[in-house]
């Protein structure tokens, strides 16, 4: 597909949507990740003399009303603070919006717009008309098929990717499409179901797959040991056998923990106690994974050739039971592979043990970035393929 870098943006209107999803309480933001991560391309632009009007959604606000709680405003005061110069936050925009070259605005969030939720068409034409070039820069918002994602892309002049969209694709693909090999994927998380068509698809790609948290314990179950009262999921366990059998059967290996830290209860308070695998009681609940445990897969992570991370493996928020998801984080810091974490625990995982610089990619992606894994087209890409085809 074509990429921003490959046009010339002068006094043109570029439109660019970005993925300016982030968490506010209070009025404030408490993670700027995704705003850091768009920064350089709404800079580009800028400095090519564009004129910058930035689309993102916040929330999920209803439709066809304004929303204080939704409004973008402090993101806007976050990138005027930035660019060293107010950033303008646009309300009403669908008719036209006035910028001058070089300057930057923010159209207010796009989940307030009738139709933006079901790709609506007329909506699409009308964010294809305000702008000479379309930039989608979204890659948290990649796998949903709306209007400001989707729909614009079809109706636009000019569509392009733009360089965080850009650099995801490319990190992901140089992860699990080429990657450097042992490839080993770290899938963790309360419950197999949400993340069994990861798994599934994972499992034909991988040299190893390490499995942590509530997905663990009904793979230990599958192996045959209580789990006393952990979370599990009984109605998943074949499906788990399924995915052992299926992992042996292409040569892949799923390292089932040794030893776990378990507790009486789940709390910060509670006293951790480190059992075998085989050990753990009735009322007992799985926290975390043992220091054995911890040791065998952390020399797992130091011979591979890349790491996908995608979950904590135990109640890191708990420091009495973050032992094992620290160590993996150190792990893969140490690590030479090619390393990419994604999804909110992790990148809250990888902020609290400070490994940012050391990863060698962090996914601006939640849900895009497990619809990637799961091998699912992501309806944005698809569009600029699409486009790109003529
Ligand atoms: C995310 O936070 O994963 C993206 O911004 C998408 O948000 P959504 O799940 O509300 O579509």
């Amino acid at each position: 597909f074509l990429r921003m870098s490959d046009l010339d943006l002068r006094g043109k209107r570029v439109l660019i949507r970005e993925d300016l999803n982030v968490p506010i309480e209070d009025g404030r933001i408490t993670s700027t990740q995704r705003l850091d991560a768009s920064l350089p391309t709404i800079r580009a632009a800028r400095d090519a003399g564009a004129r910058v009007m930035v689309l993102s959604h916040l929330g999920r606000p209803k439709e066809g009303q304004f929303d204080e709680a939704s409004s973008l405003a402090p993101v806007a005061a976050w990138l005027g603070d930035k660019l060293g110069k107010p950033v303008r936050l646009v309300r009403d925009y669908l008719d036209g919006v006035d910028v001058a070259e070089g300057e930057v605005v923010v159209l207010e969030n796009c989940r307030m717009n009738v139709g933006e939720g079901k790709d609506d068409e007329a909506l699409s034409k009308k964010y294809a008309a305000l702008c000479d070039v379309f930039v989608m820069d979204a890659f948290g918002t990649a796998h949903r098929a709306q209007a400001s994602t989707h729909g614009v892309i079809r109706f636009a002049k000019i569509a392009a990717a733009g360089p965080l969209l850009a650099a995801e694709l490319d990190a992901l693909g140089k992860a699990l499409e080429h990657p450097a090999k042992p490839l080993l994927a770290i899938v963790a998380g309360s419950k197999v179901s949400t993340k069994l068509t990861l798994l599934e698809n994972l499992i034909g790609k991988v040299d190893q797959l390490i499995v942590g948290g509530g997905i663990a314990n009904t793979f230990i179950a599958a192996a045959g040991h209580g789990v006393g009262n952990s979370l599990y999921e009984p109605d998943l366990i074949d499906a788990a056998k399924r995915v052992i059998a299926d992992a042996k059967r292409r040569g892949a290996e799923v390292p089932l923990p040794v030893d776990v830290v378990v507790a009486p209860e789940f709390s910060a308070q509670a006293t951790p106690t480190v059992k075998a695998v085989d050990q753990v009681k009735d009322g007992e609940m799985i926290l975390d994974i043992g220091p054995e445990t911890a040791k065998r897969y952390a020399a797992l992570i130091a011979k591979a050739g890349t790491v996908v991370w995608n979950g904590p493996v135990g109640v890191f928020e708990f420091d009495a039971f973050g032992m094992g998801t620290e160590t993996l984080a150190r792990a893969i810091a140490a690590s030479p592979a090619f390393s990419i974490a994604g999804g909110g625990d992790t990148l809250a995982a990888v902020d609290k043990y400070g490994i940012e610089k050391d990863v060698s990619y962090i996914s601006t992606g939640g849900g895009a970035f497990l619809e990637f894994l799961e091998g699912k087209e992501l309806p944005a890409v698809t569009a600029l393929q699409a486009r790109a085809k003529g």
